[in-house]
């Protein structure tokens, strides 16, 4: 294979400061990168060759076309295979498509019905005790990121556990918050400290990983000396059979692994997402007007439901403008090809590693005019049609894409229509700039301060 690579920045410590500038700021050396280099970069990081690639078009020989030429960097996966296990997310080959094929029943559309009524009846909950806080104090300022996540962690759990977390929920959401932080720094450094080190750091990790093996443990087995079959997730794993492999069971440990990953991948990155929503809309009163106005036509004084969600066009859109913006699963898209492969005449060698930035190319201008600003506008027809094919992935796409994405959009669409039924949504008074926090997702540094008001 041809050693004529393409253009990338000449690093002569060994690809370091390179290493240093992503791991201070991914988002703005990607961006710098593309401006200086254009679709394809590459550039000597670790010992390894790192090619990363903005066009629509790679994206989609890397995601779909030759999928099967790719794993995940053993090295990352290494990482959040400490607390998964070797669940769909980690596995390759067979193995992940038999979880795959087990994992997929308890998100067939047959199921969004009821899933939908669980994921209003908690966001009620929550409206109402704002509500009542309002009525007690006048006014309310929420710091949105910990309300979302408790809000996600709670409805993934009830959806596919039949679990309440209420009590344990915050644990939780802070060990989930260590173990994100854990991600993002043991996947650029070349060694992970052992398990004893002694440093805070390390502490924090063991902590973290305890609280969510005990919680998911805790469910595992609560379930099985129950015996009893509540037509959730959890109970499809435990009798789960491959029917169309081997025709084996999972064992505990299988069913734990599933669980974790179902758990944290199916609320963090939808916390992360909402965020942005939320924070979007209240700098964007119009768009929340709009939504607003969506819901009076479409749905009037009733609770809003699942079978609802393809009326409110208006609102899908708002989400998906805000994943534009903000993708939350950022550091996903990074890959190996197993063969020498061809992307787009660019050769990448076999063991080189291969990144794609949604961030970047969801921002690009040749896709997205005024790519910078909000404009749900542009994912509603007619203008939808012209969007250009895979240069939107915010859930991945080919044979690894997200599993949860009709969940999530249908999460989301619900929490939005259920919130600004009740109130309307502004940046509280304290709420100075928002930064950007990459770590296993992306979410507002310190969270968003926002203010609620009920509406007339
Ligand atoms: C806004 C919310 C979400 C976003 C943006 C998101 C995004 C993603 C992305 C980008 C991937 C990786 C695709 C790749 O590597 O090519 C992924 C994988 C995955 N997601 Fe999501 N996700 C979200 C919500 C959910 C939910 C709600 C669940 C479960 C209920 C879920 C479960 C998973 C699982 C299990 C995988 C691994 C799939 C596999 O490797 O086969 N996600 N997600």
């Amino acid at each position: 294979m041809s050693k004529n690579f393409p253009p990338g920045p000449r690093d002569g410590c060994f690809g370091l400061r390179t290493m240093a500038g992503l791991k201070a700021d991914v988002l703005g050396t990607y961006t710098q990168l593309k401006e200086r280099y254009g679709d394809v970069v590459s550039f000597p990081i670790a010992g390894q060759r790192l090619f990363v690639f903005f066009h629509p078009d790679a994206v989609r020989e890397i995601l779909v076309a030759q999928a099967k030429s790719f794993i995940r960097v053993p090295r990352v996966m290494r990482v959040f295979a400490q607390w998964n296990g070797s669940s769909v997310l980690i596995a390759e080959g067979e193995p992940w498509l038999r979880q795959r094929r087990l994992v997929q029943p308890a998100f067939q559309p047959r199921r969004f019905e009821r899933y939908g009524q669980t994921m209003v009846a908690a966001t009620e909950r929550l409206a109402q005790s704002w509500q009542t806080e309002i009525d007690a104090r006048g006014s309310l300022d929420v710091e949105i990121n910990q309300a979302m996540t408790d809000l996600t962690l709670n409805i993934i759990c009830r959806t596919m556990f039949a679990t309440d977390v209420t009590d344990t929920s915050g644990d939780i959401a802070r060990a989930v918050a260590i173990l994100s932080e854990v991600a993002f720094h043991e996947m650029q450094s070349p060694f992970t400290l052992p398990n004893w080190w002694p440093s805070r750091f390390i502490r924090n990790k063991r902590w973290a990983m305890n609280v969510l093996d005990e919680a998911v443990w805790q469910i595992v087995r609560t379930r099985r000396a129950a015996g009893d079959d509540q037509g959730d997730l959890l109970s499809m794993l435990l009798a789960a059979v491959d029917e169309e492999g081997d025709g084996g069971r999972l064992d505990d440990r299988q069913v734990r692994n599933e669980l974790m990953t179902l758990m944290l991948a199916g609320h963090d990155t939808t916390a992360a997402a909402l965020d942005w929503v939320w924070y979007n809309l209240a700098q964007y009163p119009a768009s929340a007007a709009a939504c607003q106005a969506e819901l009076a036509a479409r749905i009037g004084n009733r609770a809003v439901a699942a079978s609802d969600v393809p009326q409110l066009k208006f609102i899908e859109a708002v989400v998906k403008e805000s994943l534009r913006l903000y993708p939350p699963a950022i550091g996903v898209f990074l890959r190996q090809p197993t063969a020498d492969v061809d992307i787009c005449g660019t050769q990448v060698p076999r063991g080189s590693l291969v990144a794609l930035s949604s961030y970047v190319t969801q921002r690009d201008a040749r896709w997205f005019a005024e790519p910078n600003r909000f404009l749900p506008e542009r994912f509603l027809a007619p203008a939808v049609h012209d969007l250009k094919p895979n240069a939107y992935f915010p859930f991945g796409a080919g044979p690894r894409v997200c599993i949860g994405q009709s969940f999530a959009m249908t999460e989301m669409v619900l929490i939005v229509a259920t919130l600004l039924r009740r109130f309307t949504v502004a940046l509280a008074p304290d709420q100075g700039t928002v930064e950007l926090q990459v770590h296993a997702s992306l979410r507002p540094r310190n969270g968003v301060r926002l203010r609620w008001t009920p509406r007339a």
